[in-house]
Formats: structure tokens, sequence, C-alpha cells
């Protein structure tokens, strides 16, 4: 699909066959007859009951279900080794030092070759982004796609805004670089659900793109599977409906492929590809800095990662297990080997905080479709809306009832010999929106506090002196001190105009302009 000069590029899965068409009795009993073959027959119980239209509409859904495939996908996530690994000095291991770096430990020369390397691929327009956003958010509870979540900033800017001006920023940057593209473009993929595609589209476009080319926007869509029983059996949220969610973030790489997005970054010729989640406020989108590494490594996977804050803290972790890269749960490794010390550091040896923070090559994702039939499914137990298969009531359950069937982002990562760990600064780097307000931990709250405390430390580390001023209230300890990423992406820029000045909150900086006018 080719995109109109001003408008996004927008890519959808493949419809299912028309609702409308006129299933015929044969087909009908096709149908039926391939649906109990496969232990499914119960989705037709109520089939007679419903009026010509539904009838046509269920049997589209079922004709465009593979319904084997869900079997098998049951199948193998519900066989897979249990959560607690036996023998586990033998299946896990700590990543090997060749392919990991730190942040906090580099040296400023080597963080600045890193960034050069980086901006000059983002000059050449060899890098895109790929935004996961096809979550239901059902944690945060919010109606609204997670990325329009107005988190309390003093601008008021959601996260899909905040996320866009730091690629603002970023092709401004670049476009310094020596022999830069005469426009340098970082296309940003977006990828929605059934649940948030139409909402986050109509989000992007009544904020103008936000200030972006809406054509170098791409949406897509992640594909659904089927929710289904504890023994198997595919759910129904209606009579004529089957209950379906989305793939998990791992849908990307179908998504990918059967969109045409693949297509179309071998029509830009984009190499490089900085795939991130929409609810992490400090996401550093196309980081220049880990591109660079990546690229520097010849490495075709690359994974951002935080260190664990202690043995305890519930989070996976990147390592070996069978001698391939993996993200090991935190409920799946035992106690001795979350405690574990790497004696020439000090460290965990397995502290690797995965954060979903990932690098492809291009070469990479085209590769994903010929292991594909290996990869992982997990299993998320849930509360599902579904229809009472004997009496045809809809039951809203107290008790989780079913699963869906998930795809995580880093189920790849087994099928790469070329990875690339880059440990970065939790602070400045990752604070997620996972939960209601109110709820104490990764939540509006702390997502707004994280980068107002980020943008005071911006104008200290820029030899800047922040004054608390009597009328800021300081929600959660931080000062009202916001900067916009279209004046700076990480920091940059600033000290030419701060060094040596103070600045009094509660201020909101948008530009450079205003920076000026504001210190004293
Ligand atoms: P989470 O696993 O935290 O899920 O997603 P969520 O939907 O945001 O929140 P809960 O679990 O319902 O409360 C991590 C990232 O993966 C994306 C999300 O949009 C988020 O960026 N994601 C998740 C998808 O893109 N597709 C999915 O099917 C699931």
């Amino acid at each position: 699909m080719i995109a109109a000069n001003n408008s996004p590029l927008s890519i959808q899965t493949p419809k299912p066959v028309d609702a409308n068409t006129n299933a015929s009795s044969l087909t009908y009993q096709q149908i039926k007859d391939r649906y109990q073959a496969a232990g499914q027959g119960h989705l037709l119980n109520f089939y007679d009951d419903l009026p010509e239209s539904e009838k046509a509409e269920l049997l589209s859904q079922l004709q465009s279900l593979n319904v084997e495939r869900a079997n098998r996908i049951h199948q193998k996530a519900t066989t897979c080794p249990s959560p607690m690994l036996s023998n586990q000095s033998v299946l896990l291991g700590p990543l090997p030092e060749e392919c990991f770096e730190s942040t906090l430990e580099a040296s400023s020369e080597k963080m600045h070759e890193w960034q050069t390397i980086g901006l000059n691929q983002i000059a050449q327009n060899k890098v895109g982004v790929i935004l996961l956003a096809g979550g239901q958010g059902t944690r945060l509870g919010s109606t609204a796609p997670k990325g329009c979540y107005d988190i309390n900033l003093p601008s008021s800017k959601s996260l899909f805004q905040i996320q866009a001006e730091r690629i603002l920023r970023l092709q401004e940057l670049a476009s310094k670089q020596e022999g830069a593209k005469a426009k340098v473009v970082i296309p940003w993929y977006v990828m929605t659900s059934g649940p948030t595609r139409t909402a986050t589209v109509k989000y992007f476009e009544e904020h103008n793109y936000f200030g972006l080319e809406s054509g170098n926007i791409v949406f897509f869509e992640q594909g659904t599977l089927p929710c289904m029983t504890f023994d198997g059996k595919i759910m129904m949220e209606s009579k004529s409906q089957i209950a379906v969610a989305p793939d998990g973030n791992g849908g990307v790489y179908a998504a990918l492929r059967t969109t045409g997005v693949l297509a179309n970054m071998a029509e830009r010729k984009v190499e490089y590809l900085h795939v991130y989640c929409v609810d992490n406020c400090l996401v550093h989108v196309a980081d220049p800095v880990f591109i660079g590494y990546c690229v520097q490594k010849n490495a075709d996977c690359g994974a951002k990662v935080v260190r664990k804050k202690s043995p305890d803290e519930p989070v996976g972790v990147v390592c070996l297990r069978n001698s391939a890269f993996n993200v090991v749960e935190y409920s799946e490794i035992d106690e001795e080997v979350a405690h574990r010390i790497n004696p020439k550091n000090g460290q965990l040896s397995f502290g690797a905080g995965n954060i979903a923070n990932h690098f492809y090559t291009v070469d990479f994702l085209n590769k994903v479709e010929s292991f594909e039939g290996e990869l992982e499914y997990h299993i998320a137990r849930k509360k599902i809306k579904t229809l009472d298969m004997q009496t045809g009531e809809i039951i809203t359950p107290k008790q989780v009832n079913g699963m869906k069937l998930e795809m995580f982002v880093f189920d790849v990562f087994p099928f790469t010999q070329r990875m690339a760990v880059f440990e970065v600064d939790r602070r400045e780097e990752f604070s997620p929106l996972k939960n209601a307000p109110g709820s104490g931990q990764d939540c509006p709250e702390t997502s707004r506090r994280d980068i107002l405390q980020q943008h005071v430390r911006f104008i200290e580390d820029a030899g800047g002196k922040v004054v608390v001023g009597e009328e800021d209230q300081q929600i959660e300890g931080a000062p009202t001190l916001e900067i916009s990423s279209l004046v700076t992406y990480s920091g940059e820029g600033l000290s030419e105009i701060v060094a040596g000045k103070s600045i009094k909150t509660p201020i909101v900086i948008s530009s450079l302009e205003d920076l000026k006018k504001a210190v004293f």
C-alpha cells in the first residue's frame, strides 16, 4: 500500500471472509465436521437459534480461524516445562561477557562513540521504530489506549505525544551529522490491536500527528487468538462470536510480515529497528546510543536491561537457557540462582532485568518466519466474559475462568547467536505505566514524578540550579519542572544556557526561547 504524501500509511490485517457471505449448507456441514474433528464442535451449539445474518457471521469467523493451529498452540503452551525449572545450574547460564555492556560503567568517550555511530545511521535514514501499542491496559483501567493517557504532566502531554516529540528532536539532531540525508526520517511503525486500533488512529489524527509527517507513521494491526478454557475448549463471547484476544506483543513478528510492514521497510531501505513498549514514559525512542552499540557489535538482536534492584525483584532476566539467549521469568528461577553473585564484579549473575526494549536488524526480522513454528506461547490466566455453552447465558466471571494465549516480544531471542545486551540506568530510561492511579507503583503518579525528576537532573547536570518556588506544590516530591523533548532529547544542548544560572519552579519549558527567558 503506498502512502499518499500527507496521509499516514495504514496497513491492516486481511479481513476475514465477509460476514455477509451466504455460506451454503454444505459449507456449514464441512465446518461442523472440521470443528467436531478438532474437538471444538460446541461452537455451533446455538447455531440453529441464530438469525441468518448472525449465522453467516459465525460461519465466517469459524472459516477464517485455523482451529487446528489454535489446538496446537494450546497443547504446546500447556505442556511447557513447569514454572520452576529443574536442575537450574545446568539449564541457566549468565550472559557471556562479550555480549554485554553497561552505560553505568562505560566511559563518556565510549558513550559518545556509540552515539555518533547511531546518529550516523539515523542520518542515513536507516533506522525506524516499532511501537508496541496493542495491549489493553487492563491494570491501568483506562478505556482509551494507554498511549493516550495523560499522566498529569504540567503540559498535559500524553505518552504518544512525548514519544513523537522525541522522534522529532532526534531527526533534528541527526540532520546535523556530517553527510546526513537532505531530509532525515525515522519512520514510526505503530502496532495496534483490534481493541486499540480505531482509537489510536483517531487520536493521532486529532493531534495532527504531533507535528510528524503523517506519511512516515505506519499503523498496523497484530493478530488475535481464541480464548480457551483450561481444558482446551474455545470460548464464545456470544452465540455468534468466538471470544478472541490479541496474540501478545510477540504477535508483532507475524504482523510485520502479513500486513506488509517488512516490505515497507525494504522500500524505505531501513536496516535497523528500535522496538519499545508504549507505557514507558522515559523511553529513549530510537536511542542512538543503543543503536550505535548494537551496530558496533554487529548484533542482529539487542536488548536493553536494567540492573535488578534485589534478587527478589519480580522481573524477568535476560540470560542463557540451554545455551541460548532467553528471558527467564522471576517465577522460573529458584532462590539460590537468583542470589548468585558474579565474583568478577560483585553484581548478581542473573541481574539483567528485562524491560522489553529491543534492537533488531531488518534481516533478522525477515528470518523470523523460518523459525516461527518453534516459538513458545504463554498462558495468561484471565477472567473472560463468556457464553455458558449449556444455557446460552453470558457470564461475567468473578474468578479466573480461562486463558488467553500470547507470544512475547522476546520469544525470538533463542534464535539469535548475535545478541547485544545493554544495561542502562533505570532512573533515566525505565518507568512503566502499568497500574491504576493511587496504586503507588508503576502508576501515573510515578510516571509523572520520574519525568519531572529527570528534568531537574537535566538542568543540574548542565551546571544549572533549580530553585523550588514557594507556590510549587511538588506532587510526589518532584519539583514542577518540565522540559519539552523538542528542546532536549536526553539533556543535550542545555549547558550553554543554564550553566551557572538558576531556574525557578513551577515552570514548563517548551522552547529554547522559554529557557533563555526563565534563567537568572
Ligand atoms: P503489558 O503486558 O504490560 O500489557 O504490555 P498491557 O496491555 O499494557 O497491560 P495489562 O497487562 O492489560 O494491564 C507491554 C507492552 O506490550 C504491548 C502493550 O501495549 C505494551 O506496550 N502489547 C501487549 C501489545 O502490543 N500487544 C499485546 O497483545 C499485549
